[in-house]
């Protein structure tokens, strides 16, 4: 799948991560994109789809579980430091868990080095009302 699409506003955002969850199941989901772009937004919406829910601690920033149809681990890398602190996480028996898993600021670090196969979505900030999403499969 390759695939570039704009979106104004929330909503189209949500909308768009609709459309195209069943796309993400199962996948490892590389998420880049400023602060602000949309990328928790989008990672909401495939969970939304899926009727999951956060079931993890509010106080666990770095890696989120969402149950319900499906098993989503959201996992968000911008305080992470250090690559070494991965293991803390067990980020990586989760990557090869077979449960979708979505790395916001996967870029911070050579995660690509690590892994066969992801899907990478791209965030660019048009404006303040609209973004564009690509999305790549490797
Ligand atoms: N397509 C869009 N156009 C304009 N604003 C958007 C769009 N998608 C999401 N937003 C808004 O942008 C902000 C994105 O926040 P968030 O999803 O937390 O970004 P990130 O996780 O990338 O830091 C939210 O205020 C959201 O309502
Ligand atoms: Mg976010």
């Amino acid at each position: 799948m390759s695939l570039q699409k704009t979106l104004k506003g929330a909503a189209q955002t949500t909308g768009f991560a609709h459309e195209i969850a069943e796309n993400m199941k199962g996948k490892i989901v590389l998420m880049n994109g400023t602060l602000g772009a949309g990328k928790t937004t989008f990672v909401i919406g495939v969970a939304q789809y899926f009727n999951c829910y956060d079931t993890s601690s509010p106080t666990f920033t770095l890696h989120q579980r969402y149950e319900g149809d499906i098993t989503i681990h959201h996992f968000d890398l911008y305080r992470l430091e250090s690559m070494y602190e991965l293991d803390n996480i067990d980020f990586f028996e989760y990557i090869d868990s077979g449960d979708t898993c979505f790395i916001e600021w996967a870029d911070k670090f050579n995660l690509k080095d690590e892994l066969e196969n992801y899907t990478e979505i791209t965030i660019t900030v048009d404006n303040p009302n609209a973004r564009t999403f690509i999305i790549e499969e490797v």
